[in-house]
């Protein structure tokens, strides 16, 4: 489970986000939705101890997030971050082994060398292991650190914007492998979506944020309404029923996204 109480973030006299607070339970897909700037990122970075909160306490797998060791954090969650900046000159393979560090602490074993090639093959990288990351494609970039995240196998995903720069083939693939992950192996999977299609079809839960705070909490079916909707991204969206799929959808009649 992962727990957050009173969570708080200010910079200066600016708080961008809370106080919010909140249980996930374990298991399960839980998406952060809501517009740019509401939050997301901080509280997903600030669950993962990227991003120091200025208040309020986080739990993640009966973890204290502020006391824990970093080899006990690192071998409960893992996260992507929504911007990747590496300077060292990395090849796919070596960038997606350091994934499994918490665990070996630097000597691979056998099976440190199967869930890296596991990683690989589910993101499509397997041509790619001997590149280095400067020599990929955006889209490429990104699924060498999605792959990284997923061989870290901790019980806790934490995936920020995890789509991003991904074709509608890799982005359907990714969002499989994240259901996949939560219902064959148990996984906890917190994810941020700018895409409220994607997120609808593809989650258990829908977190959503608007200027730090979280107006809205429920199923995709408690979420997929255009009055919510509306309070959420501050527009007018139509919702409709495609083959059992809730779809938003712009009120001129265009498909917010394409759910693959
Ligand atoms: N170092 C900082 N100093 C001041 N304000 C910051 C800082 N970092 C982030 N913010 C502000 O915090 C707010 C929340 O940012 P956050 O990155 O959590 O948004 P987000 O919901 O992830 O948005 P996006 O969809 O654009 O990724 C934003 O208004 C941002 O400008
Ligand atoms: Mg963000």
């Amino acid at each position: 489970m992962i727990r957050f109480d009173d969570v708080t973030k200010t910079y200066g006299d600016l708080t961008v986000l809370g106080p919010v607070s909140g249980e996930i339970r374990a298991g399960g897909v839980t998406s952060l939705v809501g517009s740019n700037g509401a939050g997301k990122s901080t509280l997903l970075t600030i669950i993962g101890r990227l991003l120091q909160p200025t208040s309020g306490r986080i739990e993640v797998g009966g973890l204290d997030v502020a006391n824990a060791s970093r080899r006990e954090l690192a071998r409960t969650l893992a996260i992507l971050r929504q911007e990747n900046h590496l300077t060292a000159r990395l090849r796919v393979e070596e960038l997606v082994t350091f994934g499994r560090f918490p665990h070996t602490g630097g000597r691979a074993t056998l099976q440190d060398r199967e869930h890296v090639q596991r990683a690989l093959e589910f993101l499509d990288l397997v041509p790619f292991r001997d590149r280095f990351l400067d020599q990929l494609s955006g889209g490429q970039r990104q699924r060498a650190f999605v792959a990284m995240t997923i061989a870290q196998d901790t019980d806790y995903l934490l995936l920020d914007e995890p789509l991003n720069n991904l074709d509608l083939a890799h982005a359907a693939n990714m969002m499989r492998l994240v259901r996949r992950a939560a219902d064959e192996l148990g996984k906890t999977v917190v994810m941020v979506v700018h895409d409220i299609n994607v997120a609808a079809a593809y989650s258990d839960r829908i977190i959503a944020l608007r200027d730090g705070r979280i107006v809205a909490d429920g199923g995709p079916a408690e979420i997929m309404t255009s009055a919510t909707l509306a309070d959420v991204f501050g527009l007018h969206i139509d919702v409709h029923e495609i083959d059992g799929q809730l779809v938003a959808m712009h009120h001129t009649g265009v498909p917010l996204s394409v759910v693959a």
